[in-house]
């Protein structure tokens, strides 16, 4: 894993904002894997001013995001295709016919989910994922526990990722008890990870995900089976991080080095 720790969260979030946009601008037709909640509210911000500043088009790029509540209207205020339309896709050129969310309702869950696996397969998998990270450990909704090798399926979500999402409804009953979420093999299968966690409250779950044991009971400790990740962390997220100092060598403040420099 490539780790870049930053003095402020902003620093973090910019350069996931940057590695994004440059990727849309050199490959345009790139199939995006794309995330939700509070951490990529600031990133979307940054590449919708970035796409703005640099006229990068979105207009060939496709798009699947990781995950959506099940049970509830795909135009509520609180699901994750209402979420990517008002935080970006209407802010940039991107063909809404190429965003591609997980279904919020249906007959049959697991029917739902292997037509959203299958849709990233034909669009040829995913070429750049963005990802957070829970404070247990999830990436998308695949909680402790999930299998590492899962493909997109339905998932029932702890109580903790529950009441950490609370604030995104009105009472906590209204909070789904499920979710529809590409699986951490679905993740693994992406050609780039880019996984971005900032402040105090993710500590744990940095530290678990680059030195812990690979264990379904961190399932983003399963990106360190994965050829090219980019975790984007703050100093607060850093802080149980072992060897700092050896981050900080390689990566000063979250820098690139050229390989002739190291
Ligand atoms: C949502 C997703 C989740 C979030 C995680 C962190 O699409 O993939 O794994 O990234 O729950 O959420 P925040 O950023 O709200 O702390």
């Amino acid at each position: 894993m490539k780790v870049l720790i930053f003095q402020t969260e902003d620093e973090a979030k910019l350069r996931a904002a940057q590695i994004i946009l440059s990727r849309v601008q050199s490959v345009p037709n790139s199939v995006l894997g794309l995330a939700t909640g509070g951490t990529m509210e600031a990133i979307y911000a940054h590449l919708i001013e970035g796409s703005s500043n640099h006229s990068v088009s979105w207009s060939e790029t496709v798009t699947f995001n990781l995950d959506e509540y099940w049970g509830i209207p795909a135009d509520s205020a609180a699901s994750y295709r209402t979420y990517m339309n008002e935080h970006l896709f209407k802010h940039i050129d991107v063909a809404m016919k190429s965003t591609h969310v997980p279904a919020s309702s249906g007959d049959d869950p697991s029917d739902a989910a292997q037509s959203y696996e299958d849709a990233i397969l034909t669009a040829g998998g995913i070429d750049l994922q963005l990802l957070g990270i829970g404070k247990n450990g999830h990436i998308g909704f695949n909680e402790p526990t999930s299998s590492l090798s899962s493909r997109t399926w339905i998932k029932t979500l702890t109580q903790e990722t529950r009441d950490s999402n609370r604030r995104f409804f009105e009472r906590l009953e209204d909070v789904p008890k499920y979710a529809l979420t590409v699986g951490i093999g679905t993740i693994l299968a992406s050609e780039e990870c880019i996984i971005v966690g900032t402040g105090v409250d993710k500590a744990a779950a940095i530290k678990a995900m680059i030195e812990g044991p690979v264990s379904a009971a961190c399932p983003a400790s399963a990106l360190q089976m994965h050829r090219n990740v980019t975790v984007l962390i703050d100093n607060d997220a850093a802080q149980n991080l072992d060897p700092m100092e050896y981050y900080q060598h390689v990566h000063p403040e979250g820098r690139e080095t050229e390989l002739s420099n190291v």
